[in-house]
């Protein structure tokens, strides 16, 4: 096979005043033509740093990066643009349409930055639609679309000049499972046909998709042995109500973290029961060695001083002595206490941050869900 693209100890530091934030610390990787690569790890580990890397949207630190051969890593701005116009395709999260453009002339819009003919793009476009199976949309405008149609118009956008690599970040972040499903099929197809896909995504069936996953954390390349995929059957009591729920060991964990620490937790696995929130919980007792738990507490997202607090995304919640309240975005507790917002906990699982500050009449508690993802004692009651 040959090599496509190569990533050699590459580094990308952000400054923020003085602080400084390590985002990817010497990730060396080679993709060979053909192939498709899933990037996953939680969520901070430097996953987007790195795509935007490989297709020199942003350029290292330190390190280099080759595409066909070519230091891409050291291109001027212009030499820049033109090689991520011929050689790579882009897909975002948020489909970035041009929204005052049809579906056509958004695919057009590349063909027409290479100085394609005006003939030749009309065609090109039309069978990019035709491929992503929307030949009937062509002339609607991205509000007229749904998500999922957006994202194959750009997807068809990011085709446009035959890029020899396609770089995907969360393509299905912000669409239904099943819709999500066809953009997985596309892909897939795409694949099979000969492009060489990097995608990024915390999709469990988009990264199973993948021919090759490579795991991340704390922005390095995490090549330890995986953890065991076995489940844990863990009994739920609360009042009369009783389930059975079955956790990765991982969720167990998670679950078993907020607020605590190392220690307390693989107490807790140990004697196999615990009661949080109400709720009671009982499984088979693990034992696992103090460095295993470190490993796997490290593989949670790691707390950023970079990532800003978004309140309006934020469940908050007014916490006394006498209960919790449920407080609107507007609240004016909310907005003092955003600004005074500390990360208490590193983390509160894979699911979800938590920021806490005193108000007067108690604590604000954030709780900033990631989409799509919700913690499994939200429905453990
Ligand atoms: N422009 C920036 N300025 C400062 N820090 C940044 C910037 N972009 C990213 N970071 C920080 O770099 C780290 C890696 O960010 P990155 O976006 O690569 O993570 P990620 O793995 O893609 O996360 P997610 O899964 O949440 O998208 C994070 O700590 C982030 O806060
Ligand atoms: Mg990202």
């Amino acid at each position: 096979m040959t090599e496509l693209v190569r990533a050699e100890d590459v580094r990308r530091d952000y400054r923020l005043g003085e602080d400084v934030v390590h985002a990817v610390r010497g990730v060396s990787v080679s993709i060979d033509a053909g192939e498709w690569v899933a990037i996953v790890g939680p969520s901070g580990c430097g996953k987007s740093t790195l795509l935007n890397l490989l297709g020199a949207i942003d350029a290292p630190s330190a390190g280099r990066v080759f595409v066909k051969g070519r230091d891409v890593s050291s291109l001027g701005d212009r030499e820049a643009t033109r090689f991520r116009l011929l050689e790579v395709g882009f897909i975002f999260q948020r489909f970035y349409l041009v929204p005052a453009l049809t579906a056509r002339e958004n695919v057009e819009l590349p063909l027409a930055e290479a100085g394609v003919s005006r003939d030749e793009r009309r065609k090109r476009a039309t069978e990019l639609l035709t491929y992503v199976g929307l030949a009937e949309r062509a002339r609607h405008l991205p509000a007229q679309l749904s998500g999922g149609e957006q994202q194959r118009v750009a997807i068809a956008r990011a085709l446009a000049n035959r890029p020899a690599l396609l770089l995907a970040d969360e393509p299905t972040g912000e669409l239904d499972a099943r819709t999500g499903a066809e953009i997985i099929g596309l892909l897939s197809r795409l694949n099979g046909e000969g492009t060489t896909v990097v995608v990024v995504t915390h999709d469990e069936e988009l990264a199973a998709a993948a021919r090759r996953v490579v795991h991340m954390r704390d922005g390095v390349i995490d090549d330890r042995p995986r953890e065991e995929t076995g489940r844990v059957a863990v009994r739920m009591q609360q009042g009369s109500s009783e389930r059975t729920v079955h956790w990765p060991l991982r969720t167990l964990i998670a679950w078993l973290f907020v607020g605590r620490q190392c220690d307390e937790v693989r107490a807790l696995l140990a004697r196999g029961e615990t009661t949080r929130d109400g709720t009671r919980a009982t499984w088979t007792p693990v034992r696992l060695s103090a460095e295993e738990l470190t490993a796997i507490e490290r593989t949670f997202p790691a707390a950023s001083p970079a990532r800003a607090l978004e309140p309006a995304r934020a469940r908050a919640t007014l916490l006394t002595p006498g209960g919790s309240v449920l407080l609107t975005p507007d609240d004016s507790r909310v907005r003092d206490a955003t600004s005074r917002a500390i990360y208490r906990w590193f983390d509160y699982g894979v699911w979800a941050d938590v920021w806490e500050a005193t108000s007067d009449d108690g604590v604000v508690r954030f709780e900033m869900f990631r989409p799509g993802e919700s913690p499994p004692w939200s429905t453990a009651a």
